[in-house]
């Protein structure tokens, strides 16, 4: 079905705010379409489409690996790509590599910053009618989606009217007006009656845009904005990026709650924690110096994220269902490291195990434990061989141990931990100490149960840790060694 824009409230194109974390979220409260954060034409046509079946996203990533813009089918038929561009042809090719993808196309007419006017693009673009003409007719013949733009107002009411006639003639499916002229600033005072002169010109839906701070705070303002403005749709940008759940009809809900809504996003599609942690801080903005904001500041990791804000087990619960994910789209098998002698995956010894720093003895770690077992054995020292999956660049190691290979199922976010991981799957297979907290006790019980006496347990112990961090930091090899 054909986006249509008339009585829709809508998320505002963000940069670094709109990626699809945010985008869901402000589906999940209630808004009607979302706009993506501006992507530059030239950027978009270096990536490559790419359907991450793990998450079951599709992502255009760019050549650096990095994912530029990623969406899912769930937002597919209310998302609006927005592009930063200056050219048509660039523009219509960047529409025909992701029309099929999203449900609307959007040219940025309006962004005053100059990284973007520099290139004619954005505001540039005002002062250029003809190339408006152009760019706007060249995506509106060249493709099957509905093609939009959002425009800043001209300094007076009458040229900015004219140029949105001009734009409503090149077929265009609706107009999103931000109400402030380009050299004006967010605090600046949003000039509705301009919006309202718009909309009384123009037969095609205009977009009311500008209202946050003075006239958006909860839902109901929407509503008050779209009346004084005589538009027929809101699009709404910093009230959202501070309380996404200005979109729910029954009011603004907490701040920590929308904050968990968000995490959960993030980390069910991986985002990037900079990511995650950028748009948090904005939701935080005037809390940045409580408890809670000095401690999201420290954060450095997804997990990091979720356990400052209390949702350790649903990353755990995430990170599993993926890797059962992996396993049984195979993905595991084609990426487990290959060995010299291109061994099956089944001579290598495999187990779902993750290294975990803060259950570990603290300066000492399996790696060492293994290391030190081997020396003592007179067994050549373990041999680790890593690999990164081009998939989502994890790693996975393989450590080789007299002759035999030890790897774990699940892949980490660095080569040193995979590497740790291994060391653990050696160590549990061979029965022997890897330096857990609490592994003397429960050592120590089992082989009581059995009946056991035997002094080498005491290794796993924290008095045995410490002889071997001792041992081993007098060791020229300490360096391979550390985590
Ligand atoms: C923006 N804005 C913006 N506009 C646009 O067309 N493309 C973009 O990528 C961005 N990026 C962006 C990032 C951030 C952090 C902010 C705060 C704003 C402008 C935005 O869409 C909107 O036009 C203005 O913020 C005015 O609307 P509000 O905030 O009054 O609802």
């Amino acid at each position: 079905m054909v986006l249509s824009f008339c009585d829709k409230i809508i998320l505002a194109p963000m940069v670094r705010i709109g990626t699809l974390p945010m985008r869901l979220l402000a589906l999940d409260y209630g808004a009607d379409i979302v706009y993506c954060e501006e992507l530059v034409d030239i950027k978009m046509l270096q990536c490559k489409r790419v359907i991450n079946e793990v998450l079951q996203t599709v992502d255009y990533i760019a050549p650096t690996e990095r994912v530029i813009f990623q969406t899912c089918e769930r937002e597919k038929d209310r998302l609006v790509f927005q592009m930063g561009t200056s050219d048509p042809e660039r523009a219509l090719a960047v529409a025909k590599l992701i029309e099929n993808d999203v449900a609307a196309i959007d040219v940025n007419m309006g962004c005053p910053k100059e990284y973007s006017t520099k290139g004619g693009m954005g505001a540039a673009l005002l002062s250029n009618a003809e190339k408006i003409e152009k760019i706007l007719k060249t995506l509106v013949n060249g493709i099957s989606k509905p093609v939009t733009c959002k425009i800043r107002i001209l300094p007076t009411v009458e040229e900015t009217v004219n140029l949105v006639k001009l734009i409503e003639k090149t077929g265009v499916a609706a107009i999103a007006v931000h109400g402030r002229k380009k050299e004006e600033r967010p605090q600046h005072p949003v000039h509705c009656d301009f919006i309202k002169a718009i909309s009384n010109s123009v037969s095609i839906p205009v977009i009311a845009n500008g209202g946050s701070q003075e006239i958006i705070r909860e839902f109901q303002d929407i509503e008050a904005f779209r009346s004084v403005t005589a538009a027929s749709s809101v699009m709404v940008a910093r009230a959202a990026m501070w309380n996404p759940s200005v979109f729910r009809r029954e009011g603004l809900l907490p701040l920590e709650d929308v904050m968990r809504d968000y995490i959960r996003h993030a980390v069910r599609y991986n985002n990037h924690y900079t990511n995650t942690k950028y748009c948090l801080c904005q939701i935080m903005r005037d809390q940045l110096e409580s408890p809670l904001g000095r401690k999201l500041h420290a954060v450095q990791s997804a997990l990091d994220i979720c356990e400052v804000f209390e949702i350790t087990s649903f990353y755990k619960s995430c990170q599993l269902s993926q890797e059962a994910r992996k396993l049984s789209l195979n993905i595991n098998v084609q990426e487990t490291p290959e060995t010299d002698d291109n061994e099956e995956n089944h001579d290598i010894v495999q187990m779902p195990i993750r290294f975990e720093r803060k259950d570990y003895l603290p300066q000492v770690t399996p790696k060492m434990f293994l290391l030190e077992w081997c020396r003592k054995e007179k067994l050549p020292q373990p041999v680790y061989y890593t690999v990164q999956r081009s998939l989502d660049k994890f790693f996975r190691s393989v450590v080789t141990v007299n002759e035999k290979k030890y790897c774990s199922t699940l892949c980490d976010k660095s080569k040193k931990l995979a590497e740790q991981a291994a060391a653990i799957v050696c160590l549990r297979t061979l029965g022997l100490p890897e330096g857990k907290l609490g592994e003397e006790e429960s050592n120590l019980i089992r082989k009581r149960k059995r009946g056991i006496q035997d002094e080498s347990v005491s290794l796993a112990g924290t008095q045995g840790g410490e002889q071997i961090r001792k041992r081993l930091h007098n060791n020229e090899k300490f360096d391979d060694l550390k985590d």
